[in-house]
């Protein structure tokens, strides 16, 4: 059997250093906590996770406990924060593995306690102040503090933090979150609370809102490279594309004038032209809404993607331009050499970076520059 395609998404370890190093500094003496949440944002969570921690991060965030035991089986000794629980989590198992908890609600202390592990884990009670997923609200939030400081006295866990997640709708309605966290810590210690940690800012306020930035950062999307702002790209941040996207030309022919292209024949050629097809589709997350308006490199320059793009694939129209098969398409990367960014791939598919990196899918091979 002759191998697939390779479709390689290629991680440039020492492009995330880098901006982890850029960002711990800026945060800096707040604590730097890397999200490595999402398979890290589609770029391999192992070897990102380790990457941060070699560039400044102190600990890691993932959503879920199997993430963060994922990350421990994998010899990560640093803190690992998780913070998404359904009533099956594996409490216990997070407790013995030092996993830091996020709880938003009472069911998750009292289902730690009865897990009854030999060790108590660190917990890091959530505020929803204002975004509305998870979090206690202002009239819940009393007798989660209550029930937490209980189960502390009783050696379940280990009262640690007070957190919350902004919106980034505005800095104003960032603003008004800090203010309801701090409000939320004040009930908190008049009911006998005490935190060692209050954090808040992710990327966005991380980086334009000293005043979130608090006890420790959670960036996520900017270490990858990718802004989470309108007005200014990562590169005006100083950041660097952590992902490059590419596979070889897999067809190249010439056609005609008037020669349709792809399903639905929604593209024809204006004239004499060749075509190359690459082999990426949306089952790889290249988005399909990005047909007729997305730009890929190849041979120095960039070209159109002509037509919808399928499941598997996707059609480019070079017109003159030479281009034979095994030819390489860079899709998106950090921009050096002239190729879109995944930034601008999002607005191709109006959409953010962060879907159209954590989009990428499990047929494509990761592959890592910088590994130490
Ligand atoms: C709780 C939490 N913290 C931090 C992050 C990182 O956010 P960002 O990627 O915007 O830096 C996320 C991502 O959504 C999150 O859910």
């Amino acid at each position: 059997m002759s191998p697939a395609p390779e479709r390689e998404a290629v991680i440039d370890l020492d492009a995330f250093r880098r901006n982890v190093a850029t960002l711990a500094a800026l945060a800096s003496p707040a604590e730097t906590m890397l999200a490595v949440k999402a398979d890290a944002y589609g770029h391999g969570m192992v070897p990102v996770a380790r990457a941060a921690l070699e560039s400044g991060a102190r600990s890691l965030a993932v959503l879920d406990i199997p993430a963060a035991l994922t990350l421990r089986e994998a010899g990560i000794t640093a803190p690992i924060f998780a913070w998404m629980h359904d009533p099956d989590a594996l409490f216990g198992e997070a407790a013995e593995a030092d996993i830091d908890l996020g709880i938003s609600a009472v069911w998750q202390l009292d289902a730690i306690a009865a897990a009854r592990a030999s060790k108590a884990p660190r917990v890091h009670l959530k505020v929803d102040t204002g975004l509305s997923r998870n979090g206690a609200t202002e009239a819940d939030w009393p007798s989660l503090v209550e029930s937490a400081i209980a189960h502390d006295r009783a050696g379940a866990v280990r009262l640690h933090a007070a957190w919350s997640h902004l919106a980034d709708a505005s800095p104003a309605d960032d603003a008004v979150a800090l203010a309801k966290l701090r409000r939320a810590v004040e009930v908190a210690e008049s009911l006998g609370a005490r935190f060692e940690r209050l954090h808040l800012a992710a990327s966005s306020a991380g980086i334009r809102e000293p005043e979130a930035r608090l006890d420790l950062v959670r960036f996520g999307i900017a270490a990858y490279g990718i802004s989470p702002f309108d007005d200014q790209n990562g590169r005006e941040l100083g950041l660097e594309g952590v992902m490059t996207l590419r596979a070889p030309v897999v067809s190249v022919k010439r056609v005609a004038a008037g020669h349709g292209i792809s399903y639905g024949l929604t593209y024809r050629t204006e004239r004499e032209t060749t075509l190359a097809l690459v082999p990426l589709g949306y089952a790889d997350g290249i988005p399909r809404i990005a047909s007729g308006r997305a730009e890929v490199w190849i041979g120095g320059r960039r070209h159109p993607i002509a037509g919808r793009i399928a499941m598997d694939q996707f059609v480019v129209d070079l017109g003159d331009h030479p281009v034979a098969v095994g030819d390489e398409v860079l899709v998106f990367g950090p921009g050096h050499r002239g190729e879109p960014t995944a930034e601008e791939w999002a607005g191709f598919a109006d959409t953010i970076g962060d879907e159209i990196v954590a989009r990428v899918g499990p047929r494509v091979r990761r592959v890592y520059r910088g590994e130490r």
